[in-house]
Protein backbone atom coordinates (compact mmCIF):
# COMPACT_ATOMS: atom_id res chain seq x y z
CA UNK A 1 0.00 0.00 0.00
CA UNK A 2 1.12 3.40 -0.82
CA UNK A 3 2.31 5.94 2.40
CA UNK A 4 -0.71 7.79 3.80
CA UNK A 5 0.74 10.77 2.44
CA UNK A 6 0.20 9.63 -1.35
CA UNK A 7 -3.09 8.68 -0.74
CA UNK A 8 -4.34 11.57 1.14
CA UNK A 9 -3.35 13.21 -2.07
CA UNK A 10 -5.01 11.14 -4.48
CA UNK A 11 -7.65 10.96 -2.48
CA UNK A 12 -8.61 14.92 -1.83
CA UNK A 13 -11.22 16.11 -3.82
CA UNK A 14 -13.63 18.88 -4.10
CA UNK A 15 -17.04 18.71 -1.77
CA UNK A 16 -19.02 17.99 -5.36
CA UNK A 17 -17.05 15.62 -6.64
CA UNK A 18 -17.24 13.45 -3.34
CA UNK A 19 -20.98 13.75 -2.91
CA UNK A 20 -21.29 12.69 -6.41
CA UNK A 21 -20.27 9.52 -5.63
CA UNK A 22 -23.62 8.69 -3.00
CA UNK A 23 -26.05 6.81 -5.20
CA UNK A 24 -30.10 6.99 -5.29
CA UNK A 25 -31.61 4.39 -2.86
CA UNK A 26 -28.10 4.70 -0.60
CA UNK A 27 -28.53 4.45 3.47
CA UNK A 28 -26.26 7.48 4.76
CA UNK A 29 -25.37 7.72 8.46
CA UNK A 30 -23.90 11.27 9.98
CA UNK A 31 -21.33 12.32 12.47
CA UNK A 32 -23.56 14.54 14.87
CA UNK A 33 -23.48 17.77 17.36
CA UNK A 34 -19.64 19.61 16.56
CA UNK A 35 -18.80 16.81 14.21
CA UNK A 36 -20.95 17.16 11.77
CA UNK A 37 -19.41 17.45 8.44
CA UNK A 38 -21.69 21.03 7.30
CA UNK A 39 -19.91 21.21 3.93
CA UNK A 40 -20.69 17.50 3.20
CA UNK A 41 -24.06 17.95 3.80
CA UNK A 42 -24.81 21.03 2.07
CA UNK A 43 -23.24 19.57 -1.22
CA UNK A 44 -25.75 16.72 -0.87
CA UNK A 45 -28.88 18.96 -0.69
CA UNK A 46 -27.77 20.84 -3.54
CA UNK A 47 -27.58 17.89 -5.27
CA UNK A 48 -30.46 16.37 -3.58
CA UNK A 49 -32.79 16.30 -7.21
CA UNK A 50 -30.44 13.69 -8.33
CA UNK A 51 -31.20 11.09 -5.60
CA UNK A 52 -33.72 9.42 -5.03
CA UNK A 53 -35.14 6.88 -1.95
CA UNK A 54 -31.61 8.03 0.65
CA UNK A 55 -32.11 7.40 3.48
CA UNK A 56 -30.56 9.51 5.98
CA UNK A 57 -29.83 8.55 9.51
CA UNK A 58 -28.94 11.31 12.01
CA UNK A 59 -28.75 11.84 15.39
CA UNK A 60 -28.48 15.78 16.83
CA UNK A 61 -27.84 18.30 14.43
CA UNK A 62 -26.71 21.67 15.44
CA UNK A 63 -26.72 23.06 12.18
CA UNK A 64 -29.86 24.30 9.97
CA UNK A 65 -30.96 20.79 8.77
CA UNK A 66 -31.63 21.92 5.33
CA UNK A 67 -32.18 18.37 4.04
CA UNK A 68 -35.53 18.73 6.15
CA UNK A 69 -36.90 21.52 3.48
CA UNK A 70 -40.19 20.11 2.66
CA UNK A 71 -39.72 18.91 -1.06
CA UNK A 72 -36.82 17.23 -0.39
CA UNK A 73 -37.87 14.24 1.21
CA UNK A 74 -38.78 11.71 -1.62
CA UNK A 75 -34.90 12.40 -2.15
CA UNK A 76 -33.56 12.29 1.36
CA UNK A 77 -35.30 11.03 3.90
CA UNK A 78 -34.64 11.55 7.33
CA UNK A 79 -34.27 8.89 10.18
CA UNK A 80 -33.68 9.22 13.56
CA UNK A 81 -33.36 8.12 16.66
CA UNK A 82 -33.19 11.42 18.38
CA UNK A 83 -35.16 14.79 17.25
CA UNK A 84 -33.77 18.16 17.88
CA UNK A 85 -34.49 21.77 16.65
CA UNK A 86 -34.09 21.19 13.62
CA UNK A 87 -35.35 18.26 12.79
CA UNK A 88 -38.50 17.85 15.06
CA UNK A 89 -41.07 19.97 12.85
CA UNK A 90 -40.03 18.07 10.01
CA UNK A 91 -41.11 14.74 11.64
CA UNK A 92 -44.20 16.33 13.20
CA UNK A 93 -45.08 16.94 9.56
CA UNK A 94 -44.32 14.20 7.96
CA UNK A 95 -41.48 14.42 5.93
CA UNK A 96 -39.18 12.60 8.47
CA UNK A 97 -38.99 9.36 10.84
CA UNK A 98 -38.95 8.69 14.31
CA UNK A 99 -37.23 5.41 15.33
CA UNK A 100 -37.53 4.54 19.03
CA UNK A 101 -34.27 2.61 20.03
CA UNK A 102 -31.59 2.35 22.95
CA UNK A 103 -28.98 4.16 22.06
CA UNK A 104 -26.30 0.93 22.68
CA UNK A 105 -28.13 -0.65 20.53
CA UNK A 106 -28.31 1.85 17.65
CA UNK A 107 -25.22 0.36 15.62
CA UNK A 108 -27.63 -2.84 16.20
CA UNK A 109 -30.66 -1.31 14.63
CA UNK A 110 -28.72 -0.08 11.47
CA UNK A 111 -27.23 -3.45 10.54
CA UNK A 112 -31.09 -4.36 10.86
CA UNK A 113 -32.07 -2.47 8.99
CA UNK A 114 -29.56 -3.64 6.11
CA UNK A 115 -27.04 -1.42 7.05
CA UNK A 116 -25.14 1.82 5.96
CA UNK A 117 -23.95 2.16 2.52
CA UNK A 118 -22.22 5.63 3.09
CA UNK A 119 -20.69 7.41 6.50
CA UNK A 120 -20.31 11.63 6.38
CA UNK A 121 -17.83 12.50 8.86
CA UNK A 122 -15.40 15.15 10.27
CA UNK A 123 -12.14 14.53 10.51
CA UNK A 124 -8.76 16.89 11.98
CA UNK A 125 -5.98 16.72 9.73
CA UNK A 126 -4.03 13.64 10.08
CA UNK A 127 -1.24 13.15 12.09
CA UNK A 128 2.64 12.10 11.84
CA UNK A 129 1.24 8.62 11.67
CA UNK A 130 -1.68 9.62 9.10
CA UNK A 131 -4.29 8.55 11.68
CA UNK A 132 -7.52 11.63 12.39
CA UNK A 133 -9.60 12.28 15.11
CA UNK A 134 -12.90 12.18 14.21
CA UNK A 135 -14.10 14.85 16.85
CA UNK A 136 -16.69 14.99 19.09
CA UNK A 137 -19.14 13.12 17.89
CA UNK A 138 -18.46 9.41 17.23
CA UNK A 139 -20.60 7.91 19.08
CA UNK A 140 -21.58 4.57 16.58
CA UNK A 141 -19.10 5.53 13.67
CA UNK A 142 -16.13 2.98 15.33
CA UNK A 143 -18.95 0.56 15.30
CA UNK A 144 -20.02 0.39 12.18
CA UNK A 145 -17.08 1.98 9.78
CA UNK A 146 -15.77 -1.21 8.82
CA UNK A 147 -19.01 -2.16 7.23
CA UNK A 148 -19.49 0.81 5.63
CA UNK A 149 -18.80 0.93 1.62
CA UNK A 150 -17.97 4.53 1.14
CA UNK A 151 -16.38 6.61 4.32
CA UNK A 152 -16.51 10.64 3.03
CA UNK A 153 -14.34 13.21 5.32
CA UNK A 154 -14.80 16.75 5.59
CA UNK A 155 -11.16 17.63 7.11
CA UNK A 156 -11.84 20.39 9.42
CA UNK A 157 -9.10 21.89 11.01
CA UNK A 158 -11.49 23.67 13.73
CA UNK A 159 -12.26 20.31 15.06
CA UNK A 160 -10.96 19.18 18.74
CA UNK A 161 -8.20 16.40 18.38
CA UNK A 162 -10.08 14.28 20.69
CA UNK A 163 -8.54 11.49 22.19
CA UNK A 164 -9.85 7.26 22.79
CA UNK A 165 -11.11 5.44 20.13
CA UNK A 166 -12.12 8.38 18.12
CA UNK A 167 -9.18 8.20 15.71
CA UNK A 168 -9.39 6.87 11.60
CA UNK A 169 -6.57 6.16 9.46
CA UNK A 170 -6.34 8.11 6.07
CA UNK A 171 -6.31 4.55 4.24
CA UNK A 172 -9.84 3.73 5.69
CA UNK A 173 -11.20 7.11 4.19
CA UNK A 174 -12.29 6.96 0.23
CA UNK A 175 -12.38 10.89 0.15
CA UNK A 176 -11.28 13.35 1.61
CA UNK A 177 -12.81 16.94 1.40
CA UNK A 178 -10.39 19.79 3.30
CA UNK A 179 -12.58 22.97 4.95
CA UNK A 180 -12.35 24.80 7.61
CA UNK A 181 -15.59 25.74 9.84
CA UNK A 182 -16.03 26.68 12.95
CA UNK A 183 -17.74 24.60 15.51
CA UNK A 184 -21.21 25.49 16.38
CA UNK A 185 -21.38 25.99 20.43
CA UNK A 186 -24.85 25.22 22.38
CA UNK A 187 -25.95 28.45 24.31
CA UNK A 188 -24.60 28.45 27.71
CA UNK A 189 -26.83 27.06 29.94
CA UNK A 190 -28.20 30.00 32.62
CA UNK A 191 -29.22 28.12 35.98
CA UNK A 192 -32.10 28.53 37.68
CA UNK A 193 -33.69 29.33 41.17
CA UNK A 194 -35.61 26.06 41.01
CA UNK A 195 -32.63 24.13 39.16
CA UNK A 196 -30.65 25.36 41.79
CA UNK A 197 -32.75 23.68 44.32
CA UNK A 198 -32.55 20.33 42.00
CA UNK A 199 -29.22 20.12 42.01
CA UNK A 200 -29.15 20.40 45.76
CA UNK A 201 -31.07 17.62 46.15
CA UNK A 202 -29.35 15.73 43.47
CA UNK A 203 -25.78 16.39 44.61
CA UNK A 204 -26.98 15.33 48.76
CA UNK A 205 -27.48 11.85 47.01
CA UNK A 206 -23.86 12.16 45.73
CA UNK A 207 -20.60 10.35 47.52
CA UNK A 208 -17.39 10.56 47.17
CA UNK A 209 -16.27 7.89 44.78
CA UNK A 210 -19.38 7.78 43.02
CA UNK A 211 -19.35 7.70 39.22
CA UNK A 212 -22.11 10.15 37.27
CA UNK A 213 -23.76 10.44 34.40
CA UNK A 214 -24.96 13.54 33.83
CA UNK A 215 -27.48 14.60 30.68
CA UNK A 216 -27.78 17.43 28.85
CA UNK A 217 -29.41 20.98 30.21
CA UNK A 218 -29.73 22.92 32.60
CA UNK A 219 -30.38 20.42 35.73
CA UNK A 220 -27.26 18.51 35.38
CA UNK A 221 -24.90 21.81 34.88
CA UNK A 222 -27.28 23.14 38.55
CA UNK A 223 -26.09 19.73 40.08
CA UNK A 224 -22.25 20.05 39.04
CA UNK A 225 -22.14 23.64 41.00
CA UNK A 226 -22.63 21.47 44.26
CA UNK A 227 -19.67 19.10 43.82
CA UNK A 228 -17.11 21.44 44.29
CA UNK A 229 -16.54 19.45 48.09
CA UNK A 230 -16.72 15.82 46.56
CA UNK A 231 -13.63 13.39 46.43
CA UNK A 232 -12.32 10.92 44.28
CA UNK A 233 -15.82 11.24 41.50
CA UNK A 234 -15.95 9.25 38.22
CA UNK A 235 -17.16 10.38 35.08
CA UNK A 236 -18.89 7.52 32.88
CA UNK A 237 -21.39 9.26 30.70
CA UNK A 238 -23.03 9.48 27.05
CA UNK A 239 -22.67 13.60 27.00
CA UNK A 240 -20.09 15.45 27.85
CA UNK A 241 -21.12 19.52 28.06
CA UNK A 242 -19.09 22.11 29.92
CA UNK A 243 -19.90 21.56 33.62
CA UNK A 244 -17.91 19.11 34.21
CA UNK A 245 -14.90 20.70 32.49
CA UNK A 246 -14.03 22.98 35.91
CA UNK A 247 -14.44 19.73 38.18
CA UNK A 248 -11.70 17.54 36.23
CA UNK A 249 -9.71 20.53 36.16
CA UNK A 250 -10.10 20.85 40.09
CA UNK A 251 -9.67 17.52 40.47
CA UNK A 252 -13.35 16.69 42.21
CA UNK A 253 -13.37 14.43 39.41
CA UNK A 254 -10.00 12.02 39.43
CA UNK A 255 -11.82 8.83 37.66
CA UNK A 256 -9.61 7.32 40.97
CA UNK A 257 -12.25 4.68 41.81
CA UNK A 258 -13.38 3.65 39.00
CA UNK A 259 -13.46 -0.70 37.95
CA UNK A 260 -13.49 0.52 34.56
CA UNK A 261 -11.17 3.28 32.06
CA UNK A 262 -9.21 3.99 35.62
CA UNK A 263 -7.85 7.30 35.80
CA UNK A 264 -9.98 8.52 32.34
CA UNK A 265 -12.94 10.38 32.07
CA UNK A 266 -15.34 8.68 29.14
CA UNK A 267 -18.25 9.73 27.11
CA UNK A 268 -19.66 8.88 23.72
CA UNK A 269 -20.02 12.41 22.57
CA UNK A 270 -19.69 15.75 23.61
CA UNK A 271 -21.09 19.48 23.16
CA UNK A 272 -20.83 22.79 24.88
CA UNK A 273 -19.22 25.65 24.06
CA UNK A 274 -15.55 26.67 23.15
CA UNK A 275 -14.76 26.05 26.72
CA UNK A 276 -15.58 22.32 26.35
CA UNK A 277 -13.99 21.75 23.31
CA UNK A 278 -10.36 23.48 23.89
CA UNK A 279 -10.61 21.11 26.87
CA UNK A 280 -11.29 18.05 24.90
CA UNK A 281 -8.07 18.70 22.53
CA UNK A 282 -5.75 17.16 22.68
CA UNK A 283 -6.50 16.25 26.80
CA UNK A 284 -5.38 12.19 27.58
CA UNK A 285 -7.62 12.62 30.78
CA UNK A 286 -10.72 12.47 28.39
CA UNK A 287 -11.93 9.51 26.26
CA UNK A 288 -14.72 8.98 24.02
CA UNK A 289 -15.82 5.35 23.45
CA UNK A 290 -18.38 3.72 20.82
CA UNK A 291 -21.47 4.01 21.90
CA UNK A 292 -22.01 0.25 22.60
CA UNK A 293 -19.40 0.17 24.99
CA UNK A 294 -20.04 3.49 26.63
CA UNK A 295 -23.98 3.26 27.02
CA UNK A 296 -24.32 -0.79 27.09
CA UNK A 297 -25.54 -1.52 30.57
CA UNK A 298 -23.05 -4.51 31.10
CA UNK A 299 -20.04 -2.21 30.90
CA UNK A 300 -21.83 0.97 32.63
CA UNK A 301 -22.78 -1.68 35.66
CA UNK A 302 -19.09 -2.82 35.99
CA UNK A 303 -18.20 0.72 37.75
CA UNK A 304 -19.26 0.67 41.34
CA UNK A 305 -21.76 3.56 42.88
CA UNK A 306 -22.98 5.03 39.49
CA UNK A 307 -25.45 8.07 39.86
CA UNK A 308 -27.43 9.00 36.78
CA UNK A 309 -28.93 11.82 36.67
CA UNK A 310 -31.48 12.46 33.67
CA UNK A 311 -34.51 14.17 33.39
CA UNK A 312 -38.47 14.33 31.42
CA UNK A 313 -41.15 15.54 30.48
CA UNK A 314 -43.69 14.24 33.31
CA UNK A 315 -43.62 11.29 35.58
CA UNK A 316 -46.90 9.67 36.61
CA UNK A 317 -47.98 8.56 40.70
CA UNK A 318 -46.66 5.54 39.91
CA UNK A 319 -43.04 6.46 38.42
CA UNK A 320 -43.45 5.93 35.05
CA UNK A 321 -41.77 8.80 33.02
CA UNK A 322 -42.53 10.08 29.54
CA UNK A 323 -38.81 11.63 28.19
CA UNK A 324 -39.74 12.45 24.71
CA UNK A 325 -43.08 13.50 23.82
CA UNK A 326 -44.68 16.99 24.54
CA UNK A 327 -48.00 17.91 23.65
CA UNK A 328 -48.57 14.50 21.32
CA UNK A 329 -44.90 16.05 19.55
CA UNK A 330 -41.82 13.84 19.20
CA UNK A 331 -39.78 16.19 20.98
CA UNK A 332 -36.14 14.68 21.67
CA UNK A 333 -35.92 10.55 21.68
CA UNK A 334 -34.98 7.67 24.12
CA UNK A 335 -31.59 8.24 23.59
CA UNK A 336 -29.42 6.70 26.67
CA UNK A 337 -31.88 7.15 29.55
CA UNK A 338 -32.36 3.58 29.96
CA UNK A 339 -29.39 2.44 29.22
CA UNK A 340 -28.13 4.65 32.21
CA UNK A 341 -30.81 4.05 34.69
CA UNK A 342 -30.29 0.13 33.77
CA UNK A 343 -26.78 0.59 34.04
CA UNK A 344 -27.43 2.81 37.59
CA UNK A 345 -29.51 0.10 38.71
CA UNK A 346 -27.20 -2.46 38.06
CA UNK A 347 -24.04 -0.89 39.63
CA UNK A 348 -23.13 -2.35 42.86
CA UNK A 349 -24.29 1.08 45.63
CA UNK A 350 -25.87 2.55 42.21
CA UNK A 351 -28.68 4.95 42.01
CA UNK A 352 -30.64 5.98 39.11
CA UNK A 353 -32.18 9.64 39.71
CA UNK A 354 -34.97 11.15 37.74
CA UNK A 355 -34.69 15.03 38.33
CA UNK A 356 -37.36 17.30 36.54
CA UNK A 357 -38.97 21.20 37.81
CA UNK A 358 -42.16 20.71 39.49
CA UNK A 359 -43.69 22.83 36.48
CA UNK A 360 -43.77 23.69 32.40
CA UNK A 361 -44.51 26.01 30.54
CA UNK A 362 -44.48 29.11 33.81
CA UNK A 363 -45.52 26.89 36.54
CA UNK A 364 -49.49 26.74 34.41
CA UNK A 365 -48.48 22.54 34.28
CA UNK A 366 -47.94 20.30 36.60
CA UNK A 367 -44.45 17.45 35.31
CA UNK A 368 -46.35 15.05 38.01
CA UNK A 369 -49.06 14.13 36.87
CA UNK A 370 -52.25 10.97 37.67
CA UNK A 371 -51.61 9.43 33.94
CA UNK A 372 -49.41 10.02 31.69
CA UNK A 373 -50.70 12.37 28.58
CA UNK A 374 -53.15 10.62 26.13
CA UNK A 375 -50.85 8.89 23.69
CA UNK A 376 -47.31 9.59 25.77
CA UNK A 377 -44.50 6.57 25.47
CA UNK A 378 -43.47 5.31 28.70
CA UNK A 379 -39.73 5.61 28.42
CA UNK A 380 -38.59 4.64 31.89
CA UNK A 381 -40.68 2.03 33.49
CA UNK A 382 -42.35 2.37 36.99
CA UNK A 383 -39.77 -0.68 38.19
CA UNK A 384 -36.88 1.14 36.71
CA UNK A 385 -36.97 4.74 38.64
CA UNK A 386 -35.29 4.62 41.80
CA UNK A 387 -35.01 8.42 43.31
CA UNK A 388 -37.12 11.11 41.53
CA UNK A 389 -36.07 14.69 42.86
CA UNK A 390 -38.32 18.09 42.23
CA UNK A 391 -37.44 21.71 43.87
CA UNK A 392 -39.64 20.53 46.27
CA UNK A 393 -37.73 17.12 47.57
CA UNK A 394 -36.51 13.88 47.30
CA UNK A 395 -39.38 11.30 46.45
CA UNK A 396 -37.71 7.66 46.65
CA UNK A 397 -39.51 4.89 44.85
CA UNK A 398 -37.96 1.69 45.31
CA UNK A 399 -39.05 -1.00 47.13
CA UNK A 400 -42.55 1.29 47.35
CA UNK A 401 -45.98 -0.25 46.95
CA UNK A 402 -48.17 2.23 44.37
CA UNK A 403 -49.98 3.57 47.71
CA UNK A 404 -46.74 4.56 48.87
CA UNK A 405 -45.50 5.62 45.55
CA UNK A 406 -47.96 8.36 44.80
CA UNK A 407 -47.89 9.76 48.42
CA UNK A 408 -44.11 10.14 47.86
CA UNK A 409 -44.62 12.00 44.20
CA UNK A 410 -47.47 14.26 45.26
CA UNK A 411 -44.97 15.25 48.44
CA UNK A 412 -42.71 16.59 45.45
CA UNK A 413 -45.30 18.22 43.51
CA UNK A 414 -45.99 21.66 43.17
CA UNK A 415 -48.34 22.85 45.91
CA UNK A 416 -50.78 24.35 43.32
CA UNK A 417 -51.32 20.84 42.26
CA UNK A 418 -51.11 19.12 45.13
CA UNK A 419 -55.15 18.81 45.50
CA UNK A 420 -55.81 17.65 42.49
CA UNK A 421 -53.42 14.78 42.76
CA UNK A 422 -54.54 14.30 46.30
CA UNK A 423 -58.27 13.49 44.37
CA UNK A 424 -56.96 11.19 41.82
CA UNK A 425 -55.01 9.26 45.26
CA UNK A 426 -58.17 9.51 47.21
CA UNK A 427 -60.51 7.81 44.37
CA UNK A 428 -57.51 5.15 43.57
CA UNK A 429 -56.88 3.80 47.03
CA UNK A 430 -59.83 4.35 48.63
CA UNK A 431 -58.58 6.77 51.39
CA UNK A 432 -58.33 10.16 52.49
CA UNK A 433 -54.81 11.98 52.62
N1 LIG B 1 -46.04 19.63 29.38
C1 LIG B 1 -45.93 20.53 28.39
N2 LIG B 1 -44.73 21.03 27.97
C2 LIG B 1 -43.63 20.61 28.60
C3 LIG B 1 -43.69 19.69 29.65
C4 LIG B 1 -44.95 19.20 30.04
N3 LIG B 1 -45.08 18.30 31.01
N4 LIG B 1 -42.43 19.47 30.09
C5 LIG B 1 -41.61 20.21 29.33
N5 LIG B 1 -42.34 20.90 28.44
C6 LIG B 1 -41.83 21.82 27.42
C7 LIG B 1 -40.95 22.90 28.03
O1 LIG B 1 -41.70 24.03 28.38
C8 LIG B 1 -40.00 23.19 26.87
O2 LIG B 1 -40.67 23.99 25.92
P1 LIG B 1 -39.89 25.13 25.10
O3 LIG B 1 -38.86 24.38 24.29
O4 LIG B 1 -40.96 25.76 24.30
O5 LIG B 1 -39.28 26.01 26.15
C9 LIG B 1 -39.81 21.82 26.23
O6 LIG B 1 -40.95 21.05 26.59
C10 LIG B 1 -38.56 21.09 26.73
O7 LIG B 1 -38.58 21.04 28.13
P2 LIG B 1 -37.26 21.34 28.99
O8 LIG B 1 -37.62 21.19 30.40
O9 LIG B 1 -36.63 22.64 28.56
O10 LIG B 1 -36.34 20.18 28.46
P3 LIG B 1 -34.83 19.82 28.80
O11 LIG B 1 -33.92 20.56 27.91
O12 LIG B 1 -34.57 19.86 30.27
O13 LIG B 1 -34.84 18.28 28.33
C11 LIG B 1 -35.88 16.15 28.00
C12 LIG B 1 -35.73 17.37 28.92
C13 LIG B 1 -36.76 15.15 28.70
C14 LIG B 1 -36.50 16.56 26.69
C15 LIG B 1 -34.45 15.55 27.77
O14 LIG B 1 -33.86 15.26 29.00
C16 LIG B 1 -34.52 14.28 26.94
O15 LIG B 1 -34.66 14.34 25.74
N6 LIG B 1 -34.38 13.08 27.60
C17 LIG B 1 -34.41 11.79 26.92
C18 LIG B 1 -33.05 11.32 26.53
C19 LIG B 1 -32.11 11.13 27.69
O16 LIG B 1 -32.48 11.24 28.84
N7 LIG B 1 -30.85 10.84 27.38
C20 LIG B 1 -29.83 10.53 28.34
C21 LIG B 1 -29.00 11.65 28.74
S1 LIG B 1 -27.90 12.39 27.56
Amino acid sequence: MADWKTIYQERNVTAEEAISYIKSGDSISVAHVGSEPFVLLEEMVRQAERLRDVHLYFLLSLGDAGYMQPGLEKHIRFHGIFLGNSTRKGVAEGRGEYLPCYFHQYPAMLRARGGIDVLLISVTPPDKHGYCSMGMGIDHIPDIKDETKLIIAQVNPALPRVMGNSFIHVSEIDYLVEAERQIPELAPVEITEVEKQIGAYCASLIQDGDTLQLGIGGIPDAVVTFLKEKNDLGLHTEMAADGVVDLIRAGNINNRRKNINRGKSVSTFAAGTKKLYDFLDDNPAFELHPVSYVNHPNVISQNDNVVSINSCIQVDLMGQANAEVVKGMQFSGVGGQIDFIRGANMSRGGRAIMALPSTAANGTISKIVPFLDHGAPVTTGRAEINYVVTEYGIAQLWGKTLRERAREMIAIAHPDFREELKAEYERRFFEKL
